[in-house]
């Protein structure tokens, strides 16, 4: 065997939420009834009308041949229209839309288009693991700015990181729905961020994962719905969340038409483009789906609620998040000196629960577990109890 390194390979840390699916593994395999907050894979069915149009699709050969990298010309007119009726943001269905396979991939494929080793990226931590790693595995230097509560403080410190650093930025990465701290901003935020990127030429990348899953009135904004936004910034959209499409692989990045077409570029190189059937269901979803999108949304606002209200009664303090899938819960003040992998190893074994670190997610999430709302509600009472059960045990 050829004794080298794999440099990008190694330069990424052994995945912290495997120690989790180990535990997971073994309590199942001990016939233990596991309830998995852990992975923010959503459990219910995609709508009927978007697989029906899936199999209508497939059953076409002329789907079969290979697919546009890009994205069909109709499905980024879908795109575009989505965001007319949604943002009143004009796009150029040419330039200014790629679709991608997931935006996981496409925010990974952005970083390696866009970035090298002389490159400083800033981005928020705690995050979406793909944020941060996209940029190490382009080569480029990580910055990691804390992400504190206050979202103005946050945008001093991110300008105050521009003004003190040795090299200034290339790029900023935000996620706001933020995943996993269910943090969510105003338009306002975006005009001041979108002022600092202009200030100090900088690009900026939004992940707009969880525009839909919004609560109690809450409306996430698009960075592109600040004027002259696209001069500079990009943005990310998934048909994971919305449509419970997590398995099909499709989302999209708008915006500047630089980095578009950076990705575009990069993306002609290494993919031949989401199946064919999978992009027509995408468009339907995207003309013909709004009700769906709702009713998806209530239902994490019942398991919101139900989650909150029983981990609220049994004493662990959380906030109801006003967007997102998850609940960012702070460690109780007992168990806090463990840190989250330690406290979230417990929770399996003593309550048959399992929910990710906050570690996993950036050093600056040590002190917090994310729950992910894809259990229902009978579950999540279930849930409740067993906690209820471990917070009375006596932990050596
Ligand atoms: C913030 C954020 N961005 C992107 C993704 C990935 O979505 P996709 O399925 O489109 O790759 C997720 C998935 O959990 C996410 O939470």
């Amino acid at each position: 065997m050829p004794d080298q390194h794999f440099t990008n390979a190694e330069k990424l840390p052994p995945y912290i939420f495997a120690q989790i699916n180990k535990l997971k593994q073994i309590a199942r395999s001990n016939g233990e009834d596991v309830i998995d907050f852990g992975m923010g894979n959503p459990d219910q069915a995609t709508p009927s009308v978007i697989v029906e149009k899936l199999i209508e699709a497939v059953s076409n050969p002329s789907t079969h041949r290979y697919s546009q990298s890009a994205g069909l010309p109709k499905l980024r007119e879908a795109i575009s229209n989505w965001y007319s009726r949604k943002y009143s943001v004009d796009l150029d269905v040419n330039n200014e839309i790629v679709t991608c396979m997931g935006s996981k991939e496409g925010i990974a494929h952005l970083s390696l288009a866009t970035l090298s080793d002389n490159d400083d990226v800033l981005v928020q931590s705690p995050t979406y693991p793909i944020h941060s790693y996209g940029v190490v595995i382009a080569g480029a230097n990580l910055r990691s700015i804390p992400l504190c509560e206050n979202l103005d403080s946050f945008l001093v410190d991110i300008e105050s990181a521009i003004q003190n650093g040795i090299k200034k930025p290339k790029m900023i990465i935000i996620n706001f729905p933020s995943n996993p701290t269910t943090q969510s901003a105003g338009l306002d935020f975006f005009k001041k961020i979108v002022e600092i990127g202009k200030k100090y030429d900088i690009w900026i990348v939004h992940d707009l994962a969880y525009a839909d899953i919004v609560f109690d009135g809450y409306k996430a904004p698009s960075i592109l719905e600040v004027d002259g936004a696209k001069d500079i910034a990009v943005e990310f959209f998934t048909l994971s969340k919305s449509y419970n499409m997590p398995g099909w692989r499709v989302g999209f990045c708008c915006g500047n038409k630089k980095l578009v077409q950076a990705l575009t570029k990069i993306k002609s190189y290494m993919d031949y483009g989401t199946f064919t059937p999978i992009q027509v269901a995408a468009i339907k979803a995207l003309n013909d789906c709004d009700q769906d999108v709702i009713d998806i949304c209530s239902m994490y606002k019942s398991r919101r609620d139900e989650l909150c209200n029983g981990l609220n009664r049994i004493g662990w303090d959380v906030q109801k998040p006003l967007a997102t899938m998850f609940v960012w819960a702070k460690i109780p003040d007992k168990y806090l000196h463990l840190g989250s992998l330690e406290f979230s190893k417990l929770l399996i074994e003593n309550a048959n629960v399992a929910v990710s670190p906050g570690a996993g997610f950036g050093i600056n999430g040590d002190e917090y577990v994310r729950f992910s709302l894809i259990e229902n509600e009978h579950r999540i009472k279930q849930a409740i109890r067993g906690i209820k059960n471990f917070f009375s045990m006596e932990i050596k």
